[in-house]
């Protein structure tokens, strides 16, 4: 099989109990640690290069400070992203569980299920925890199952605006993300409508979403941008150049696919040959690995599994060797060329 089966668990794997084995193999634990603001794993003596760290966080627009392993919320909602989830009591424990386990950046859309997504955030968290952030987006709308069409006219994203603040019961939308630029609408019109909007108190910042660096420096002439969030994953770089934009600019990197999507991440290669010597998943080190990549990345892993939530946000505190880094590194680079 080419790609990992995301169903299969990496986690059958018992490798003997060294010191950095016994880190890998009490990464939940890990996670439960940082969820009540405990240092016990950060303070251990690590092989770890600093980042990780020492940067655990991210500051969105100089005052929104979140941790930097998120939660996507498209995949709490039904089969296709469309309508209800199947286990409605279990999508509200997933997001629950991840603001417990210490996430406070939660991304989702209008166009998830449409409106579930946003509709169960709301059933599950409010009122919010102080410090929790929803990004959310709009100019994406789903006439039917399957379909995902532009809309980036003004008038349908100021109600777009408007529709996700009720369904967050929200006064003010954090970061708001323009999904997707229309090609029919000049990016110009579509985030004067969201400045419009950011101007009226209703969003506190704006990000965008599929875009190059040209793209979002125009975006910047029309309003401030605090983030960008393009598809990107340790298999997968062609938004290397945005990426490289965001670090130089000082905005937030959300990378989604950020563990390959449904079709997963290539298992032959280096990403399991570590991931076996930690006791870990491939996706735990593909997360631990775009964390290390840049401190403005802000990974958005999607899932409706506790089990899955468990193991990616502890992702954020696996310890590797610089030779283990420098193997996944190579991996990396051989993907891009
Ligand atoms: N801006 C955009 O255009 C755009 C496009 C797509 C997505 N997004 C955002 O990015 C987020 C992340 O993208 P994504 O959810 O499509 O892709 P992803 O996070 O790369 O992968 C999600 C898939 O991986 C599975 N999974 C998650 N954790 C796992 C684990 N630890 N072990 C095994 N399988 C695991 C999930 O299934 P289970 O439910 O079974 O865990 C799901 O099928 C989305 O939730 C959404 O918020 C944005």
């Amino acid at each position: 099989m080419n790609g990992m089966d995301k169903k299969s668990s990496d986690w059958d794997e018992k490798p003997g109990v060294t010191r950095r084995r016994f880190l890998g193999t009490t990464l939940v634990t890990g996670a439960a640690l940082f969820a009540r603001g405990s240092d016990v794993i950060f303070g251990a003596e690590s092989s770890a290069p600093p980042d990780i760290a020492t940067n655990p966080t991210w500051t969105l627009g100089g005052d929104l400070t979140v941790n930097r392993l998120g939660f996507g919320a498209m995949r709490i909602t039904g089969e296709g992203i469309w309508g209800w989830p199947t286990d409605r009591a279990n999508a509200l424990k997933v997001l629950k569980r991840a603001v417990e386990l210490g996430v406070d950046l939660i991304d989702t859309a209008d166009a998830y299920g449409p409106e579930t997504s946003e509709l169960l955030i709301a059933e599950a968290l409010y009122p919010y925890p102080k410090g929790l952030v929803i990004a959310t987006k709009g100019g994406l709308t789903r006439p039917g199952p399957a379909q995902w069409v532009p809309d980036g006219t003004p008038q349908h994203l100021k109600q777009a605006v408007d529709a996700s603040l009720k369904r967050l019961r929200l006064e003010r939308i954090d970061v708001y993300q323009f999904h997707r630029i229309d090609p029919k609408v000049p990016m110009e019109e579509s985030l004067g409508a969201i400045k419009e909007m950011k101007d009226a108190g209703k969003i506190r910042y704006v990000g965008l979403s599929n875009v190059e660096p040209e793209e979002i420096e125009r975006a910047r002439k029309i309003v401030p941008i605090v983030s960008v969030q393009n598809r990107y994953n340790i298999e997968d770089r062609g938004s290397e150049n945005a990426l490289t934009y965001c670090e130089k600019n000082g905005l937030g990197f959300l990378p989604w696919f950020p563990i390959g999507g449904t079709r997963g991440l290539k298992s032959n290669n280096a990403l399991n040959t570590v991931a076996k010597a930690h006791g870990v998943s491939v996706f735990q080190v593909a997360l631990a690995w775009l964390l290390e990549r840049s401190p403005v990345m802000l990974p958005i892993p999607g899932t409706s599994s506790l089990t899955h939530l468990e193991e990616n946000v502890a992702a954020a505190k696996l310890k590797l060797a610089p030779e283990e880094w420098n193997a996944i590194n190579a991996l990396a680079s051989k993907q891009e060329s």
